[in-house]
């Protein structure tokens, strides 16, 4: 009773910021990403009845505390439905920097929605796993389906999952992320979900987003880079001043963070196709046509304050590597 999958990170071009229920984490609004096809999490399962506890090794280290408790929450859900009361050895390992402003939660629950699953023998569909990925963590639902995708907010558990817009070879857009800061952040998503209704801004945020989950769609399906720069930053800037207008304010940039932004901005008046989105952390992810690549890479390089560039092109969904 063993599978392995491997799962994606995904970055939002509209986020998803806050739940109506933190607990089903049904979100206060759609939200939509692409895959990102250089940074992979590979998960392996295995079920034992000789286990009286589940483990979780993450990148080599046994977890403890938070961090075990919320894989074998998780396990908890895949046994109810499996019907199936076996304990677990979770091994999960990141081909990127847990903690970079790259939500490792989202590969992670991902294979891990489709690895365990598949150990306790059910062959759920991929809006099935998507629904179980998002009681993990809500954007681990958007790694589930290939290329560009979009959370279908629901309103309740049934009806909140990920369905594909586009796949992966539709557009050839590129991710650079900017590292500034690699330092885990002080604080998560979870807990910064749950802070989203005490800013003022909240209602306004939540209020645009319809609108700009049409424009976006549209800007994937035609492919107009103009487009989905303006519509991505103007919903990044929105989640952030939620955020900084929460009570109490989460901060999550850095002056770096502002010196990329600026510089992005500059860079696309000049002609070039790049625009910036920033989530829960300090490291800006540099959204391009993929032909900006060596050009972007130079000049994000030389800016102070950039440590490192990650890149990516658009990437599948998750998938299942080995199952017996
Ligand atoms: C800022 O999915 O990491 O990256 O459900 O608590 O695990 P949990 O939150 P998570 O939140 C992601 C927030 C974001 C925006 C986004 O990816 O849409």
């Amino acid at each position: 009773m063993r599978a392995t999958a491997i799962a994606h990170p995904n970055i939002a071009f509209i986020k998803y910021w806050g739940n109506r229920d933190p607990r089903l984490r049904l979100p206060l609004t759609g939200s939509i990403s692409m895959n990102l096809a250089a940074l992979e999490t590979r998960t392996t399962v295995e079920f034992d009845a000789d286990r009286n506890a589940d483990a979780f090794i993450l990148n080599g280290r046994p977890a403890s505390g938070e961090c075990l408790t919320r894989v074998s929450r998780f396990l908890d859900r895949v046994r109810e439905k499996a019907e199936r009361q076996l304990y677990a050895q979770v091994e999960s390992v990141n081909s990127y920097p847990s903690g970079a402003g790259i939500a490792s939660s989202a590969a992670g629950f991902a294979a891990l929605a489709l690895a365990a699953s598949r150990a306790l023998g059910l062959e759920w569909d991929e809006a099935q796993l998507s629904r179980l990925a998002r009681l993990g963590s809500g954007s681990a639902c958007r790694s589930i389906p290939s290329g560009f995708v979009e959370w279908l907010p629901g309103s309740r558990d049934l009806d909140s999952y990920a369905v594909q817009l586009a796949p992966a070879d539709h557009w050839d857009l590129i991710d650079l992320v900017a590292l500034v800061n690699p330092e885990h952040k002080a604080v998560g998503s979870s807990a910064g979900h749950n802070l989203a209704e005490t800013s003022p801004l909240n209602p306004l945020r939540v209020a645009g987003v319809p609108a700009r989950l049409e424009l976006c769609r549209q800007a994937i399906l035609q492919r107009d880079f103009d487009l989905l720069a303006r519509v991505t930053e103007e919903d990044y800037q929105w989640m952030h001043a939620v955020m900084r207008t929460s009570s109490p304010p989460l901060l999550y940039w850095t002056a770096d963070t502002e010196v990329v932004i600026w510089h992005v901005q500059s860079w696309r008046q000049q002609g070039h196709a790049l625009c910036v989105t920033v989530d829960a952390g300090p490291n800006p992810h540099v959204i391009a046509l993929a032909e900006e690549r060596e050009w972007a890479l130079t000049a994000l390089r030389a800016l102070p304050g950039v440590m490192d560039v990650l890149v990516s092109p658009v990437g599948n969904g998750a998938q299942l590597v080995q199952a017996n």
